[in-house]
């Protein structure tokens, strides 16, 4: 686990316990679940959608996250000061979530449902209107009480091949200003913003 001497001493420790505990959670899921059938969830690099998180960080920003599974990223961009909300489909894994927030003393809230909006239909530039792993299920946006343009920053670990819908739901739902996120599976974490990548943007700029 890296050192950010950048949160001070507390808040480093307390992200480092709340991963490490993140890691262990995956591990159980991934011998008592995936190991007998398919299941979409896989754990994110949880230090680079940290840092990520911590360069895009800032006061009153409101953070959503897309499939929250166990809930380390919500709970991280919580404990970076956003105020944090997180959508997975399956009820289990909200419980799950919830019960890490309450052990890390987390604000972070989520709930059980779909990220996708009422309505949305994907249609790839050749047509093709499969969602991959994506699941159905209905739209949590109305439990959430916010909806996607009311987010400032928004977070997805897309399956190869999702994330152009990512992207598209971002682009036709979220606001413009607002970044998305996205952990890439060879590529590292990709930020966009408007729809168009801003990865050069940031690295000019620093
Ligand atoms: C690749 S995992 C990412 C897990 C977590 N975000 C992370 O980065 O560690 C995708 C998660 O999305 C959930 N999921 C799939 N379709 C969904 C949908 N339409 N709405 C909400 N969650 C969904 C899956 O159950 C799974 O937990």
């Amino acid at each position: 686990m890296m050192c950010r001497r950048e949160l001070g001493e507390a808040l480093d420790a307390r992200i480092a316990a709340l991963c490490a505990e993140g890691w262990a959670l995956w591990d159980s899921f991934d011998e008592a679940v995936r190991g007998h059938h398919f299941h979409p969830f896989v754990a994110a690099d949880y230090d680079a959608v940290i840092d990520a998180l911590i360069r895009y960080r800032g006061p009153g920003l409101r953070f959503l996250e897309w499939g929250a599974a166990t809930g380390v990223i919500t709970i991280a961009a919580d404990l970076l000061g956003f105020e944090a909300y997180g959508i997975e489909l399956e009820s289990d894994l909200v419980a799950t979530a919830r019960a890490l927030a309450t052990r890390f003393d987390s604000g972070a809230r989520f709930v059980a449902g779909s990220f996708l909006p009422s309505g949305y239909v994907w249609r790839s530039s050749d047509g093709d209107s499969r969602i991959g792993t994506l699941g159905i299920g209905p739209s949590a946006y109305r439990e959430l009480g916010y909806a996607l343009d009311d987010f400032d920053v928004v977070f997805g670990y897309p399956w190869d091949g999702e994330l152009p819908l990512m992207v598209d739901l971002m682009s036709r739902y979220g606001r413009d200003d607002a970044i998305l996120l996205l952990n890439h599976v060879t590529d590292g974490v990709l930020a966009y913003r408007g729809g168009r990548p801003i990865a050069a943007e940031r690295r000019s700029a620093s």
